[in-house]
């Protein structure tokens, strides 16, 4: 048996900024609304780059396999992570695949939404334990802001999420003290239809019934969100899976260095953070800059984190993430 260690980051956001007042002008909402309930001040939208999940994610891997110092065709695996995937199937794993010239390896892609690096990460982490992969890519991407609904309508959900990617190359470690210690993913599925994105799917509305029914005031083709549920839930499920990562490695809350929580609301950090008596500079946030990019959101933020040199070898890191599901996981590596 191996650990596995994080050896390479990277990620890459759209150019275009969009702003609270920016949203403003085709919502009724506001700056102070959008940073006193989520903290984020601006985000990016792909608008009419071209740009898509596949090719962000693409962008972010580039940069991760590079740092990484090894060559694509060293990489065993392609893990994909996303809720937005180009093609309704094949997943972007392949996407990469090509697009990277890759040789024929396998590629998976998780659809765990927000916990979709994490599990990303844990997959990987299995598959480089047993010895199986050496080298393995994981990819969170997402392009959110072609899907939302962008009136009044849709403001509760529409503010919050915005575009990016991040990517990570994980390799084997012989020294088991070093790299990912442990993984531990959840979920809850009565909960499913509580942050949701109902058509197209075979169960509930398929692509013909939308045509027929031609109906604007459909709205089974955004997101749905009971955000004070989701909001509940989510400070609760953090909360324990960072405790369940810790006591798994007989670690106490001062033992954190770094704490990179998935970037779903600030105030849902700043809850964490405060429950667990962190100081600042144990916690990483960037949702002010990007919103909540769901499986991109980790690691952007790592590799932020890592860029600003707020993580160096030895460190204890732990990675936690919720969403839509629910799902629910953490990660705690010894960098
Ligand atoms: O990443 C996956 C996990 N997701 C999350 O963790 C998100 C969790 N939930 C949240 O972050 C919060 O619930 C939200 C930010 C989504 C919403 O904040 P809230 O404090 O729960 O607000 P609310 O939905 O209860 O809305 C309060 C008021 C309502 O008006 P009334 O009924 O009180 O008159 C909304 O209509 O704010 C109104 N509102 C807005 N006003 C201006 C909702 N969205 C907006 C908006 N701008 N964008």
């Amino acid at each position: 048996m191996y650990n596995s260690k994080i050896v390479g980051l990277g990620y890459y956001v759209p150019e275009s900024v969009v702003t609270n007042d920016e949203l403003s002008t085709m919502m009724d909402t506001n700056d102070e609304w959008i940073q006193e309930r989520t903290g984020i001040k601006e985000r990016r939208w792909v608008k009419d780059s071209g740009e898509t999940t596949s090719t962000m994610g693409v962008k972010a891997a580039k940069v991760a396999i590079e740092r990484a110092g090894i060559d694509k065709d060293d990489i065993d695996f392609i893990v994909f992570a996303t809720l937005s995937p180009d093609l309704y199937f094949p997943g972007p794993g392949v996407q990469v695949q090509e697009a990277l010239a890759i040789k024929t390896v396998g590629a998976i892609d998780i659809r765990n939404q927000c916990s979709g690096f994490v599990y990303g990460i844990a997959v990987a982490d299995q598959f480089i334990k047993t010895g199986m992969y050496k080298n393995i890519l994981v990819v969170g991407s997402e392009l959110h802001s072609h899907g939302l609904d962008k009136t009044t309508r849709g403001r509760g959900v529409s503010v919050i999420f915005g575009d990016g990617a991040g990517a990570a190359v994980l390799t084997r470690e012989e020294d088991r003290s070093k790299g990912i210690l442990s993984t531990h993913l959840h979920s809850q599925g009565e909960h499913a239809e509580e942050l949701t994105l109902k058509a197209p799917g075979m169960g509930k509305r398929w692509v013909n019934d939308i045509i027929a029914d031609n109906d604007p005031n459909d709205e089974s083709y955004y997101p749905y969100m009971n955000g004070k549920f989701v909001f509940k839930n989510a400070v609760l499920r953090f909360s324990e899976v960072i405790m369940e990562g810790l006591m798994a490695n007989k670690l106490k809350v001062e033992d954190i260095d770094m704490l990179i929580p998935h970037q779903a609301n600030l105030r849902i950090s700043q809850f964490i953070q405060k429950k667990f008596k962190l100081q600042d500079r144990q916690v990483f946030n960037n949702i002010q800059n990007y919103g909540n990019t769901t499986a991109a959101s980790i690691p952007i933020a790592l590799t932020e984190a890592w860029e600003l040199g707020k993580i160096k070898e030895g460190d204890t890191v732990v990675l936690a993430a919720f969403g839509s599901g629910f799902t629910w996981g953490s990660v705690i590596i010894k960098w």
